[in-house]
């Protein structure tokens, strides 16, 4: 009997998508035993916006949360999204840090490390990969999954090939904007089931509707892992239900070791959570619907809305149809790169100022000069020539990796200008992340405990 296995995702892609992560450790605390017990592959716990949004809008320490899950949660791995050199954040950071981060997450309780870049540049993913393996824990590769005529069979077999070299024990096909079609996924992981003998993670999203279908295509084709979220918090932009997929697979002859009445439990204990979240609006019904807008543009659902809002905020929103066509075509100038953070927003943009200024590339952002630079890593296809030029007007692009040519003594000097503020490499990783999100938070701590430490004196003062 072929065995399907499950990732949980609640806590991590299921609360981010759906309510931009804002979700504290405490609304979840009572709930991480059962979660221990169902019966998962992994519980993806950690990393991609999770960390921001601790220390920026809920006042909690990322890496508290993480052990403190670790110690309600012995019996299942925790999992965490990494984006490769740009560990958590947007930019890109030297090796020395990618390593550090690296180890601390695994330090604080990580098992398995999905590490993936928007590129797809294998030289992206290196220096996480060996790292992760070198710390005891499970490098998982992820390909971003795109679609454009440079996207092919063979060239994300030779990824995964190479993925493979890299020492990765699973492969990750993410699917962040759910444009993953029920055959093209039966294709692609039958594709790599013949090229490498390692267990294959599917990651897609409800966006379109096609995640349920997609899925049963790639578990037919020897999809090993499926990436679900408890149903109160699934579909949408969000994953696919736990149960739901459960029960259809258990009911066609496949194993799946998932506890339903801990599922029950589960579901049960996020239904008021999810109620509140939708009364407060952080939960906005739009993004529980289908769009099948994005599978005729091929643009995320989520590039769409951003589009629409840049256009909005300058008056422009006439100029939308206009912006739809222009995305495409900055993209294949741009050689095509899949469209995930932080490559879409840099698509988008140029595709509003292109429409906007009349003329192409007359504006171009310095994130979209550095992206030609070469600063982002090696694009899917050349970048067009003629572009790249008129962007670069003169400058040199970057020969080699671009983390190459970062300092790297960057956390001694942000230790040493930390000082006490800083009470473990931690808190300075934290920091080298997002300096003034870090900074805020370590203030506010520190004021947090002042308070605490006065309430504690005067009872046993007046004892
Ligand atoms: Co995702």
């Amino acid at each position: 009997m072929k065995k399907v296995q499950f990732t949980e995702t609640v806590l991590r892609d299921a609360n981010q998508s759906l309510i931009a992560t804002r979700l504290p450790y405490d609304k979840f605390e009572p709930i991480l035993e059962t979660i221990d017990q169902a019966g998962y592959y992994s519980a993806e716990v950690w990393g991609g916006a999770t960390f921001d949004v601790c220390l920026r809008f809920l006042n909690e320490d990322p890496w508290e949360r993480l052990r403190k899950i670790r110690a309600k949660m012995p019996n299942t791995k925790l999992q965490m999204l990494l984006r490769g050199q740009n560990i958590l954040g947007y930019k890109h950071y030297s090796d020395d840090i990618v390593r550090r981060f690296v180890r601390a997450s695994v330090r604080n309780g990580i098992d398995i490390i999905r590490i993936f870049d928007a590129l797809n540049d294998v030289n992206n993913l290196k220096v996480a990969i060996e790292e992760t393996v070198k710390s005891g824990a499970m490098a998982s590769g992820a390909i971003s999954y795109t679609t454009s005529p440079v996207h092919t069979l063979d060239k994300y077999v030779q990824m995964v090939k190479e993925l493979k070299e890299m020492g990765v024990s699973s492969v990750c096909i993410k699917d962040m904007a759910g444009i993953l079609s029920p055959q093209n996924a039966y294709d692609l992981v039958s594709a790599l089931k013949d090229a490498v003998d390692l267990p294959i993670v599917m990651h897609t999203h409800c966006t379109t509707g096609l995640a349920f279908m997609t899925y049963l295509k790639a578990v037919e084709a020897g999809a090993d892992v499926i990436d679900t979220a408890i149903s109160p918090f699934s579909g949408g932009t969000s994953q696919p239900a736990t149960e739901t997929l459960a029960f259809a697979l258990k009911e066609m002859g496949y194993q799946v070791d998932l506890d339903e009445d801990k599922l029950f439990k589960i579901a049960n204990y996020f239904k008021p959570v999810r109620a509140e979240f939708l009364e407060k609006g952080t939960l906005n019904p739009i993004s529980l619907t289908t769009d099948t807008q994005c599978l005729t543009y091929q643009i995320p659902g989520g590039m769409l809305s951003n589009l629409l809002s840049q256009l909005k905020s300058l008056n422009a929103l006439d100029k939308f149809d206009e912006a739809l066509l222009e995305t495409p075509r900055v993209r294949k100038d741009m050689g095509y790169p899949p469209l995930v953070t932080p490559t879409s927003q840099l698509i988008g943009t140029q595709a509003v100022q292109n429409v906007l200024a009349g003329e192409r590339y007359k504006n171009v952002g310095a994130e979209l000069k550095a992206y030609c630079r070469g600063e982002y890593g090696r694009t899917p296809a050349p970048i067009d020539p003629e572009v790249r030029a008129k962007i670069l007007a003169g400058e040199k692009p970057i020969e080699g990796r671009y983390a190459d040519t970062l300092p790297t003594d960057i956390y001694e000097k942000t230790a040493e200008k930390l000082g006490d503020t800083a009470r473990c490499e931690e808190d300075v990783l934290s920091y080298i992340a997002f300096p003034p999100v870090a900074e805020k938070f370590f203030e506010e701590r520190k004021a947090r405990e002042e308070k605490k430490v006065r309430y504690s004196i005067t009872p046993v003062e007046e004892g």
